[in-house]
């Protein structure tokens, strides 16, 4: 009789080992099909709270809620083996106090199964990744371009533009590290900051709009489809998906009115 093999997953320590190694590759993914794609070929996935603009139709990720993370981030669990899930913690969860925030982070990860989870911020979050961390929940940070901080920001803009911010950024990039962060997202910042901060620091950074300097890259899964209709400047499409979906939709459309039903075989 056969054993079947358990597929490890990645593992925090190994994320955070490939500092300066082997680039990190990432994607978000919000749902369990997708996240079996991704798992194959992504050494994490984030259940970003892009769900909220990309699944849900809102605005921005100020309207995403806890019990949505939770619900996604376990699908994207269920749907996968080996890559390691990044649940994101909405805004609202966590800024609060660090105990609110473990709190709401430990509940994310019982609730999920995930193996981490990211939260926005730099220095003013440091004593929450700490009180995290320290609790057992692994913590990625989040800084440059914070979308959950888009009103206080005036938008969202790339960070970095004028040098005399760059201090503070590399400053947040510091206090995350040594407040026990495993990795770092650096979202819209010019190249020479990301550069910069992924030479100053020991842990991984991951880019997403912040150039080929970073440890790693990350993208939204849908922004690299061609699903997104009008995707960051950044984003290189990869696919077709739009298109694609569109085509598939017309002709079923079509078969259905000139009376090809796809059921005509009457058999489940
Ligand atoms: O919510 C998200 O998808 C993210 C990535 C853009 C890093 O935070």
């Amino acid at each position: 009789m056969s054993v079947p093999v358990k597929i490890r997953r990645t593992t925090v320590p190994q994320i955070r080992a490939r500092k300066g190694k082997e680039p990190i590759v990432s994607l978000t993914s919000y749902h369990a099909h997708t996240a079996a794609i991704v798992d194959k070929y992504a050494d994490f996935i984030l259940v970003g709270d892009s769900l909220g603009m990309v699944m849900h139709g809102m605005e921005s990720t100020i309207g995403v809620t806890l019990d949505l993370m939770i619900m996604h981030g376990a699908a994207v669990v269920r749907g996968t083996q080996r890559a390691l899930v990044v649940v994101d913690m909405p805004f609202g969860s966590y800024e609060e106090s660090p105990a609110v925030a473990f709190r709401n982070a430990a509940r994310v990860m019982k609730e999920t199964g995930c193996g981490a989870v990211k939260l926005e911020g730099g220095t003013r979050m440091a004593e929450t990744i700490r009180f995290l961390t320290e609790r057992g929940i692994p913590v990625m940070a989040h800084i440059g371009l914070t979308p959950q901080s888009s009103h206080v920001m005036g938008g969202f803009k790339t960070q970095g533009r004028d040098q005399a911010d760059w201090a503070k950024h590399e400053a947040d990039a510091v206090a995350v590290t040594e407040a026990g962060a495993f990795a770092l997202v650096l979202e819209g910042m010019v190249e020479p900051l990301a550069a910069k901060i992924s030479k100053q620091i020991e842990i991984p950074t991951i880019g997403i709009g912040a150039s080929a300097e970073c440890d790693g890259q990350i993208l939204v899964l849908e922004d690299m489809l061609g699903l997104n209709p009008t995707p960051p400047k950044f984003v290189k499409v990869y696919g077709d998906l739009g298109d694609g979906i569109e085509r598939a939709v017309k002709s079923y459309a079509q078969e259905v009115k000139s009376r090809v039903f796809p059921s005509d075989k009457n058999t489940y």
